[in-house]
């Protein structure tokens, strides 16, 4: 069959910068501080819920086959010519974390149904299915892992492990899917794809400041998460003298500071390290704090530099309970290593920018994303497009302009338009 020139094929950008922006007055609220709406739609709450449902019935209404997994991630299927293909996916997330812009995560889910509501509107069909999917709990900020939805579906986490998660009211995953009406009946283990892209905000400052507009993504950073739990005593903060303390407050934040230290030694590589949990209990004035729990982010793009980190900071754990006199007790919450991206998949990625003039360079992800996952199972590519203000993201003030939308989403229709046909 002669399939139509559709070089010149193009998404329509204000109806996806309408979509991205009808999707982000779900869970937004006023940022008084920034003066800015932001977003909070956490994992499997009721704005979630409601988010979930309104891209369902975006994708319903462009005539989709909708189906839920077990861990409540959603499948929309475009048939192809050829039904026994595997198809091309195209996904990302549509969860946020508390203080969130618009655009992470929901930019590749909108995009993908953009790209599918474009064939339809020229008549265009593929060879392969397209699907467009989004993953439950990307963020990790609720139930305390990120990637749960992908890493389920690709195996790495065990559906009862992730049922079973908790958040900090100890409210268990595989109830509150049900709570949202997304606790679904299909298998939660994904036959491969024959490819899967995912268009994303770069959320940091490279592709802006190099005034690129497109990103290449080569591969993801690894990913390390401790949660710790710090037990000391807690005492009187004017009459207890300072070397009787046990303070599990002054753990922590020497544990903070010697991140700082470790990335500064240069010895780690290219490592980046938060704590971006620090609860000192009880948490009042004039009560040294008996106990406190706090968490650590660490990522790098060198797996041996990641491992040489894990081993010192754990043995800092250790001198640093010995120290201050407290018990120190961590969780691994989190683990991956580097992940490389298809190089074809990249090289189409890059012809298609440079058919279409955008400039572009190939750039590693500093965030981590469903496509890390999914890597896993198929051929896998990362598109990323520069944000505004510097790249700022998991903040209101996360910004992509509808150009720098609509030139991520034309990359993403041709590499998957292409994908699709191929023979
Ligand atoms: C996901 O947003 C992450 O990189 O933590
Ligand atoms: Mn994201
Ligand atoms: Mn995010």
């Amino acid at each position: 069959m002669h399939e139509k020139d559709t070089s010149g094929l193009r998404i329509d950008r204000d109806r996806l910068y309408r979509m991205l922006q009808e999707l982000g007055r779900i869970g937004s609220y006023h940022d008084e501080r920034l003066g800015l709406e932001g977003v909070n739609r956490l994992a499997l709450t009721p704005a979630d819920g409601q988010g979930r449902r309104q891209v369902v019935a975006w994708m319903e209404a462009l005539g989709l086959a909708v189906t839920v997994d077990r861990i409540g991630n959603v499948y929309a299927r475009r048939e192809g010519r050829e039904r026994d293909l595997a198809p091309i996916m195209i996904g990302s997330h549509i969860d946020s974390v508390p203080t969130a812009g618009i655009f992470d995560g929901c930019l590749g889910v909108l995009a993908g149904l953009e790209v599918v509501h474009t064939l339809a509107d020229r008549g265009i069909d593929t060879r392969r299915p397209l699907v467009v999917a989004f993953f439950s709990e990307e963020e990790g900020g609720r139930f305390g892992t990120d990637m749960l939805g992908s890493a389920v579906a690709t195996g790495r986490i065990p559906l009862a492990d992730a049922h079973a998660l908790t958040d900090r009211d100890g409210k268990r995953v595989a109830d509150e899917l049900a709570a949202i009406g997304f606790l679904g009946q299909s298998d939660e283990l994904l036959m491969p794809p024959h490819a899967f892209l995912e268009l994303h905000i770069e959320q940091g400052p490279i592709l802006r400041a190099r005034d690129m507009e497109i990103g290449v993504v080569t591969g993801v950073q690894s990913i390390s998460w401790h949660e710790l739990t710090i037990t000391g005593q807690s005492a009187h903060a004017g009459t207890t003298p300072m070397e009787l303390r046990r303070d599990a407050g002054v753990a922590a934040a020497r544990i903070n500071l010697e991140l700082r230290r470790m990335i500064a030694s240069g010895e780690y590589g290219q490592m980046r390290a938060t704590m971006g949990v620090v609860q000192p209990g009880p948490g009042l004035v004039n009560i040294v704090p008996g106990r406190c729990t706090a968490t650590v982010d660490l990522r790098n793009p060198s797996d041996e530099h990641m491992r040489a980190a894990e081993r010192d900071l754990l043995a800092f754990y250790d001198r640093v309970s010995a120290e201050e006199r407290v018990e120190l007790q961590w969780r691994q919450t989190a683990r991956t290593d580097t992940v490389a991206f298809a190089a074809d998949i990249q090289e189409r990625i890059a012809t298609i920018s440079r058919r279409m003039g955008l400039r572009h360079e190939r750039i590693v992800s500093g965030a981590g994303h469903d496509a890390q996952e999914m890597a896993v199972l198929c051929p896998t590519g990362m598109i990323f497009i520069p944000g505004e203000r510097d790249g700022i993201s998991h903040n209101p003030r996360e910004l992509s302009t509808p150009e720098q939308c609509e030139k991520g989403a034309n990359v993403l229709l041709h590499a998957a338009l292409e994908l699709a046909q191929a023979t």
